[in-house]
């Protein structure tokens, strides 16, 4: 059932699986980041907004942990306790040893989950899926929690349990997103602006799979701190990467090994851009908007080094066909290209990308209009 909405799919395999109707309901979206890319772990701003996908979970009392996703077929039991299995399971076990901490889980419990957002696309499903369980099994433990510590125990649950040292973006959107806004998230002060976001907004697949947990994300954030180190060593006493004031990049270029040189430039670069997108975005000038996505892409496919040759393509495509501006958004090293367009050119820009990939790999890849959607939502049992 492809396109049955998830509340109705979660809620109908929580009847089928346990024979009984689920006792609370959460739900919470994938996002998109319309530019700040790998500045969160550095302190520096991100500017993401919740798309209409979104993940819900049905949980219901039990003496043990049983859980049961619309994509991975048969329930499985669990122990939180456990060491991760690399199951998606482990998520689940991730947010109750959080909540437990917080004496905020249940005993156990039965749970039934569906999702319309895409897996591996660098959509963020994973912050999806921890940000609606934290609030259904706190829902469960009769514990009423703020967004924000939603948003906090999810993240705890991926770092500290599951293992990927990710930064806060992905949960904090996912729980305090704003429909037809995006969110200025200032990682270093802890600031969060909504900013109107209202553009509807092309997205191309590029049908790369990344894994987050394989060693590139987590490798580039140990560049990060190891050019950290260096830019603090060369006399430079910063907080975090993204402190570093741009002047301070001709002298720091001398200092630091050539990779680690490069992603700081992209992380000083980048931090500069965000805050400059989220002030054109606030005045309307789409124009400046789509360049500074544009300069963000080269940034993170030569500085970073976190692109990969179909995302490339894509935006090369969407500014040969007049799109305002397009990048890969996400971790990186495939996932998916946004792309920005006033609308009258919507449906030339599409045809001329396709074109353009079916020329180069053989394939049309999947791509869909979407606009910025609102966050975490308790679900009505039905
Ligand atoms: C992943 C992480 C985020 C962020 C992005 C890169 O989505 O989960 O915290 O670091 O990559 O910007």
């Amino acid at each position: 059932m492809p396109n049955t909405p998830p509340k109705r799919l979660a809620s109908s395999l929580y009847t089928a699986t346990y024979a009984s109707r689920a006792a609370v309901g959460a739900s919470a979206p994938g996002r998109v980041n319309l530019i700040g890319e790998h500045t969160d772990y550095n302190g520096g701003p991100v500017l993401p907004f919740a798309l209409p996908r979104r993940t819900v979970v049905f949980a219901g009392p039990a003496p043990h942990w049983v859980a049961v996703s619309s994509r991975n077929g048969a329930p499985t039991r669990f122990e939180p306790d456990d060491a991760p299995v690399g199951a998606w399971t482990d998520y689940l076990s991730g947010v109750v040893r959080v909540l437990r901490e917080m004496r905020a889980a249940p005993e156990g419990a039965s749970i039934a989950v569906a999702s319309s957002v895409p897996q591996g696309t660098g959509l963020s499903s994973s912050a999806a899926l921890t940000v609606a369980a934290a609030r259904a099994l706190s829902r469960l433990a009769r514990r009423q929690l703020s967004g924000d510590a939603i948003a906090e125990v999810a993240y705890r649950a991926e770092t500290e349990i599951v293992g990927v040292r990710c930064g806060r973006m992905d949960q904090v959107i996912a729980a305090g997103a704003r429909s037809g806004h995006a969110l200025l998230f200032e990682t270093g002060a802890g600031t969060m602006e909504q900013v109107p976001f209202p553009l509807r907004v092309l997205m191309v697949e590029t049908g790369v799979t990344r894994h987050l947990a394989a060693g590139d994300y987590n490798l580039r954030r140990e560049e990060c701190e190891e050019a950290l180190q260096a830019v603090r060593d060369a006399g430079i006493p910063v907080e975090a990467l993204a402190d570093v004031p741009a002047q301070e990049l001709t002298k720091l270029e001398q200092a630091l090994p050539a990779a680690h040189f490069r992603r700081l430039r992209h992380v000083v670069t980048e931090t500069a851009r965000t805050r400059e997108a989220a002030a054109a975005l606030a005045a309307g000038d789409y124009l400046r908007l789509g360049a500074l996505l544009f300069d963000g892409h080269a940034s993170i496919r030569d500085d970073f080094e976190s692109s990969c040759a179909e995302a490339d393509l894509v935006v090369g495509s969407a500014r040969t066909h007049g799109a305002w501006g397009a990048r890969l958004t996400g971790a990186g090293w495939g996932g998916a290209v946004l792309i920005l367009a006033p609308a009258d050119r919507m449906a030339r820009l599409k045809a001329g990308i396709v074109r353009d990939f079916r020329a180069a790999y053989r394939r049309v890849p999947v791509h869909w209009e979407t606009r910025a959607a609102g966050g975490l939502k308790t679900e009505p049992i039905p």
